[in-house]
């Protein structure tokens, strides 16, 4: 992994650059693109406090002056340029959950880049060849900085335009406060070692209860994110029509959404819901606890018909026949003697070996390495009664089987392993790097469950 200081130095030479320091104000906090068709954004992380708990105030951290951050939006064969600007107390970095780009702009410190230090910058440049909904999050004391708010939504809009003529964007997020707004413990060890450290405010985009009001009668798009460390949301929305169309942002055939998804940390639905008529309402639950409320609202446009299913992205079909099989165990590791090493704690192993989150060089010791070009079916097994959102950085795989569910196949870059569960994977190892490989459950990740794979 050699990192020169380079990037570092351009950091610090920039700072005369964009003036911050005593001259930075308002206009910093927004974030807008500074040419709009090319997408081009400043993106500035700094502490603001939220009033997520009515009359009173946190301490989050936040991109943009928001929580979850800005909307960053590209469009599907276009680059996306960001200037991000830490005024965080503290290094970190910006991972693009689910984009495939080149190992330099992953976001991941001493692997794709050094930390951004506070008070410098980085320009992240990417092609964003998918279409679909994304976010953003730091690499860095995740439990800490996605848990103070440092999550947001990536929109790559499709090339051509699509059926859909209403869309919104639900991030999902259940924060570790407490009644006076105060944020409580991020990461407990007694439940890192099970099934992570859970919030107690569920919100959708930082408010609790939201009421969302839709164009009676037309479809919308709701893009539903995932932003939480912990929590497995178990979606549904039984009183309304809705369809099924894109899975952690690729494409699918359309289909009901059914009685419950199951969307785990890291996770994205988009959903096509025929919003209700004007004036009636519907819920938006979590197993049988609302998140919020839909509300329908005259128009005078007349509603659509059902949007044709969206194109699919131009991901490489893994060849089966000439795969090779590589497994991958999921296990708890707490009652194995694993040394303390640095301070942390280690609950959780991938094939007998544990990350190290203080240990900079893990990633010299990659669990598999992979040939690039060549077609891989990972088998992955969860020998533990916690579920885990396994999620790789880089490429798309092809979700095939399962033996706990069935499985129409899907592109994904999370899949939520249940319970003892067993599913079988397969890519093509295509874009060449060192790509993490980890649970999505941020104290699962933080306490071992995450290792690298490297395809040269
Ligand atoms: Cu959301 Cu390592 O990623
Ligand atoms: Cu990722
Ligand atoms: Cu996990």
């Amino acid at each position: 992994m050699s990192i020169t200081r380079r990037q570092v130095l351009a950091g610090l030479a920039g700072l005369g650059v964009v003036g911050l320091g005593a001259t930075a104000g308002v206009r910093y906090w927004l974030g807008r693109p500074l040419f709009a068709d090319t997408h081009d954004y400043e993106l500035i992380a700094a502490p603001a406090d939220l009033e997520l708990v009515p009359g009173h105030q946190t301490p989050a951290w936040t991109y943009g002056g928001q929580a979850p951050g800005l909307e960053l939006r590209s469009r599907q064969g276009d680059w996306l340029r960001v200037r991000f600007i830490n005024h965080l107390p503290e290094p970190t970095t910006i991972h693009w959950h689910g984009i495939r780009l080149p190992l330099e702009m992953d976001g991941v410190p001493y692997v794709s880049q050094l930390p951004v230090l506070p008070g410098e910058y980085f320009d992240y440049r990417f092609l964003t060849q998918d279409a679909g909904t994304f976010w953003y999050h730091p690499h860095t004391s995740s439990a800490e900085q996605l848990g103070r708010g440092l999550v947001g939504p990536l929109i790559v809009e499709e090339a051509q335009p699509t059926g859909f003529e209403h869309e919104r964007t639900l991030g999902l997020k259940t924060w570790h406060v407490d009644e006076q707004g105060a944020f409580t413990d991020f990461s407990v060890p007694r439940q890192a070692a099970r099934e992570g450290t859970r919030g107690r405010l569920t919100t959708i985009n930082g408010e609790r209860l939201p009421v969302l009001e839709l164009p009676a009668g037309h479809v919308v798009r709701l893009r539903i994110l995932n932003l939480d460390n912990t929590v497995t949301y178990r979606l549904n929305l039984s009183e309304g029509d809705a369809r099924l169309y894109a899975l952690d942002g690729n494409p699918i055939a359309p289909r009901p959404l059914g009685k419950e998804y199951w969307l785990g940390p890291g996770m994205r639905i988009d959903l096509a819901l025929r919003a209700p008529d004007d004036g009636r309402e519907i819920s938006l639950r979590n197993g049988p606890l609302r998140l919020a409320t839909l509300r329908g609202l005259a128009t005078s446009q007349p509603a659509g018909d059902w949007p044709a299913p969206l194109p699919p992205n131009p991901l490489s079909e893994p060849d089966l026949q000439t795969a090779e099989t590589l497994s991958f165990n999921f296990e708890w590791a707490g009652a194995l003697s694993s040394p303390v090493k640095t301070g942390g704690f280690t609950f959780w192993q991938i094939n007998g070996q544990a990350w190290d989150i203080n240990d900079k060089t893990c990633a010299d010791r990659p669990i598999a390495r992979l040939k690039l070009g060549q077609s891989y079916l990972f088998e992955l097994r969860n020998m533990a009664q916690y579920q885990h959102p396994i999620h790789l950085h880089g490429m798309s795989f092809k979700v095939l089987a399962s033996n706990r569910r069935k499985i129409e196949p899907y592109f994904t870059d999370t899949y939520l392993l249940g319970k003892n569960e067993t599913a079988k994977v397969a890519l093509v190892a295509d874009n060449p790097g060192v790509w993490m490989f980890h649970c999505h459950v941020i104290d699962h990740m933080e306490t071992g469950l995450m290792a690298a794979i490297e395809v040269v």
